[in-house]
């Protein structure tokens, strides 16, 4: 193992994620720069970036050689770069088809295949030793997701001077679930490499800390793992640190007077209807899409929305190369036809679907622009789409129709729960919802917006890296502080 002497370099901060917070954008003259792009983990990120001289590690989102250090915005990044086979063997199938389906309940058969386990173990090497090289003496260093849960277990080998700290954006599964992945020991001894594991919920910290107990055969005290028995020990602490947007950010954009004016744009284009109803999602299968369309359907057939009702469903493409997605795509794009077949009268289709990705003040237009949100996953780590429409709705209009199988029903207790696979139930919370009086609405949005506009994402980037600055790293040599 190599002290902080011969492997380091000069960021007191490295943050390792799978993704760059850039966008390529392609130049009139053939070349190409990078643009940031927006988003809560870098609004959040990036003023602790900037205080503790950070670097923020990553992929680019397609296959290429690696980038090395550039600066894009202000920010200091570093890109890695994966072969085509690497971008199919680690991102498409281990990530995408082994990893996600198995960490949200199986709701899709996981795939498990020796040659992208290979590759995830590569790719996560090649993260891990990327981030080592760059942290300086005494760094801290925040590793994000399940598609680098090797990572913090392969920088602990080669730098025992910094503090590690690593962040689940997804569910973390129940053991029964999680023990089906044949290289599960290895998984959690790669994450037990961390100081301090944050989870969304208490549920899926409980269900690391079981794991780590089953898999790795560690010893657990309250939040605390004893990875290593016998030896010096190392306690890994695992918690959850629910994840949040930047609600005063979202509120600015929705105050614009041209995303209010959109919004009101969008109604007039939809007709004017009495009830707009709005569904914001990456088409993904966990998302619920097709249950929530299923119960609408059945709404518009029993005659109980009312004839002047719309859903506006937005389904950003994700992922379009992994064949669940692919068959997602034509099994939603089947029911949303069957839906406007049976119900639409001329020009006023009772569905308008947009598979697209849309800019932030589009966006915002759309959640004022709606009189009920609808996020109805199966399972789901946080969901950030219902913290972003709390937060937009200055106006304390709107309500919001959530799944209790999100992060966010912890939180947003305004919300209308409804467990997606009950359709009864999910129709019933619609109507509800749609019919309650305009003082019941404000005052549960209001108990709503209370809460996102106090845990924001800066709130949980602060308790976070607090946190990890506290854990005992149990090594004599490690000890700087992490960046507040
Ligand atoms: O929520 C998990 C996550 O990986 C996010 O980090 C990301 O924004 C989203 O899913 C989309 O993932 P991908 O990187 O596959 O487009």
């Amino acid at each position: 193992m190599s002290g902080p002497d011969d492997r380091a370099g000069d960021y007191g901060f490295v943050v390792v994620a799978s993704r760059l917070p850039v966008d390529r954008v392609e130049e009139a003259d053939g070349g190409t720069s990078w643009r940031p792009s927006p988003g809560g983990l870098v609004a959040a990120l990036e003023p602790v970036m900037r205080k503790a001289d950070g670097v923020w590690v990553g992929w680019t989102g397609g296959a290429g050689p690696e980038l090395g250090a550039f600066e894009a915005g202000g920010l200091q990044l570093f890109g890695v770069g994966l072969s085509a086979e690497q971008v199919r063997g680690h991102y498409e199938g281990f990530c995408n088809a082994t990893l996600w389906p198995l960490y949200h309940d199986v709701i899709a058969q996981p795939v498990f295949d020796r040659d992208w386990w290979d590759r995830y173990q590569e790719v996560n090497r090649r993260f891990a030793r990327a981030a080592a090289g760059l942290a300086a003496p005494g760094a801290t260093i925040w590793v994000h997701d399940y598609q680098l849960q090797l990572v913090p277990r392969m920088i602990r080998e080669q730098r025992s001077d910094v503090r590690i700290g690593f962040f689940n954006h997804i569910p973390f599964p129940c053991y029964e679930i999680f023990a089906q992945l044949p290289w599960r020991r290895q998984v959690v001894g790669g994450l037990l490499g961390a100081d301090l594991l944050g989870f969304q919920r208490r549920n899926d910290a409980g269900n690391f800390l079981r794991a780590s107990r089953r898999a790795w055969g560690a010893l657990t005290r309250g939040s605390t793992v004893r990875p290593e028995r016998g030896r010096q020990v190392r306690p890994v602490r695992a918690a959850a640190f629910p994840i949040s947007v930047d609600s005063a950010a979202l509120e600015q954009i929705a105050r614009q007077q041209e995303v209010t004016a959109r919004a009101r744009e969008i109604r007039d284009l939809l007709g004017d209807p009495d009830l707009v109803l709005l569904g914001i999602d990456r088409l993904d299968y966990t998302k619920g899409i097709l249950h929530r369309l299923n119960a609408y359907g059945e709404l518009l057939s029993e005659g109980r929305l009312g004839p002047r009702t719309v859903l506006v469903q937005v389904a950003s493409p994700s992922r379009e190369r992994v064949e669940a997605y692919r068959a997602l795509r034509d099994e939603v794009e089947v029911t949303v036809s069957r839906i406007n077949g049976e119900h639409a009268e001329l020009g006023s289709p009772p569905v308008h679907y947009l598979h697209q990705t849309y800019p932030r003040e589009e966006m915002a237009a759309l959640y004022l622009a709606a009189d009920v949100m609808l996020v109805t996953p199966l399972r789901d780590g946080m969901n950030l789409v219902s913290k972003e429409y709390v937060a937009s709705r200055y106006d304390e209009n709107g309500t919001l129709v959530l799944s209790e199988f999100t992060g966010a029903a912890d939180e947003l207790g305004g919300a209308f729960l409804v467990n997606p696979y009950d359709t009864e139930g999910l129709k019933g919370a619609i109507v509800r919802a749609a019919t309650i009086g305009r003082a019941e609405a404000r005052r549960r949005m209001r108990a709503m917006r209370r809460r996102v506009a106090e845990y924001d994402v800066a709130h949980w980037a602060a308790t976070f890296l607090e946190a990890l600055n506290q854990a005992p790293t149990g090594d004599s040599a490690s000890g700087g502080a992490a960046p507040g």
